[in-house]
């Protein structure tokens, strides 16, 4: 009696929109940026020509690619007065909502009056894909008590971020050409991934008619939830807290087929990869490289193959189709680069930065956009009438 087409809980069997971004695959475990498959844009190319593509729907030639990268240099500081406001977040603030309230801040400039004019596009672009890093790093040295390093635009644009990360005014970072690589590799594998939580959520917001930044803040504060782009933090959390307890991983594998307590395998499953997703086994090809060369807890990394080698044997899993996501092992190579739990997500919003701006850019220039607004089935009580309180 609704008159609705369709009830879809949570959107699974809904095309909110048509899109030329990214294709995936699910069943077959297919990723592809523009029809690009990720599997050779990880081997061949950097994570800034994959955000160029990502946007820009072509790869650029060398002419254009040193455009871009020169463009993105000269935006990487962001107002002095934003050192200022970082410093009023109480130390150990986690980082994700740091970023979002970087990102509500560089808001302020244009909350009113939305331009859509391809030069306010582009500006908007540039600004946010060079200073997201800045505020990321800015977020996380504040949280640490740490002086917060300006951009160094004689470094390229990963080792630019791995420097305000980890250096000191007294002390340079080391550079590892596999690290930087791996940190590379990582943020193209997130670069986007059509219509995902936080995707949705960068398009609903924009739908609105509300400004590019406010949009992304939206999809940073998507992306934390731990059954999302927060997933990278609790598969370590989940990792050391088996480790700590001493159980055995057949004993934990239990408690989640039990559904103990609520409890999952954390980066298993996926909305729509029902076969490994690809992104995981790219990634666990640098965990080795990247550990090999840092302190990286192999513990847990040992124990994480333990887990995925007893789940994948097990038909709970498999008939379920919960294999290994993007998640899984993401974390670890974050960690063993030397970043707490608490950046994991905030180094996937980075990655997933390109994506969140393409999808905006494709919305507000579609002339047919609407405003996100579906419907609902009302399951609540019928009309009543008011009772007054010495009646109630
Ligand atoms: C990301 O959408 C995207 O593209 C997201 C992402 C991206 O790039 O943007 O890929 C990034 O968010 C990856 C997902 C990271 N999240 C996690 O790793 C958290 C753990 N995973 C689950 O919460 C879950 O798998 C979801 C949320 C990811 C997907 O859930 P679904 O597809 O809606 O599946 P469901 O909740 O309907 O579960 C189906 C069955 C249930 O069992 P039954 O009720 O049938 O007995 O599978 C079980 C669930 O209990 N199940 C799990 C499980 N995930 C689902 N059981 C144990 N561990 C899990 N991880």
């Amino acid at each position: 009696e609704t008159g609705y087409t369709t009830y879809d809980d949570g959107l699974a069997n809904t095309a909110s929109t048509m899109s030329a971004i990214t294709y995936i695959d699910g069943d077959a475990g297919v990723l592809r940026y523009r029809g690009y498959p990720i599997e050779q844009l990880a081997k061949e190319s950097t994570f800034l020509e994959t955000a160029y593509l990502v946007i820009y729907g072509e790869l650029p030639t060398a002419a254009e690619l040193a455009t871009w990268e020169d463009r993105i240099r000269r935006k990487t500081m962001v107002d002095e007065r934003m050192r200022e406001f970082f410093k009023m977040f109480p130390r150990r603030s986690h980082p994700m909502p740091v970023l979002a309230s970087g990102l509500m801040m560089l808001s302020t400039y244009s909350f009113d009056s939305v331009d859509y004019t391809p030069e306010a596009i582009e500006k908007a672009t540039e600004r946010l894909i060079a200073k997201v890093p800045t505020l990321a790093a800015y977020g996380y040295k504040n949280s640490r008590g740490e002086a917060m390093l300006y951009p160094d635009n004689s470094l390229s644009y990963i080792e630019n971020f791995l420097r305000m990360s980890f250096a000191y005014p007294t002390e340079p970072y080391e550079f590892h050409d596999e690290i930087t690589r791996a940190l590379d590799v990582l943020l193209i594998l997130h670069a986007d991934h059509e219509q995902n939580c936080s995707t949705s959520t960068v398009r609903l917001i924009g739908s609105s008619g509300a400004n590019i930044y406010a949009s992304v803040a939206g999809g940073v504060n998507a992306l934390s939830g731990p059954l999302h782009g927060g997933a990278n933090q609790a598969v370590v959390e989940m990792l050391s807290a088996i480790k700590e307890s001493g159980i055995s991983v057949k004993e934990y594998v239990q408690q989640v087929k039990d559904k103990k307590a609520g409890i999952k395998l954390m980066g298993f499953g996926h909305r729509i990869y029902k076969n490994y997703d690809p992104r995981a086994a790219i990634i666990k090809e640098h965990a080795d490289k990247v550990m090999s060369l840092k302190a990286g807890r192999r513990d847990l990394l040992k124990l994480a193959q333990e887990l995925e080698h007893a789940a994948l044997e097990d038909d709970y899993f498999t008939e379920r189709k919960l294999y290994p996501n993007v998640d899984f092992y993401s974390g670890l190579i974050y960690e063993a680069m030397g970043f707490p739990k608490e950046m994991f997500t905030v180094l996937f919003a980075i990655g997933r930065l390109p994506g969140w701006i393409a999808q905006w850019r494709e919305l507000v220039t579609n002339p047919k956009r609407k405003i996100g607004r579906p419907r609902q089935i009302y399951i609540g009580e019928g009309e009543r009438d008011y009772v007054p309180l010495g009646d109630r």
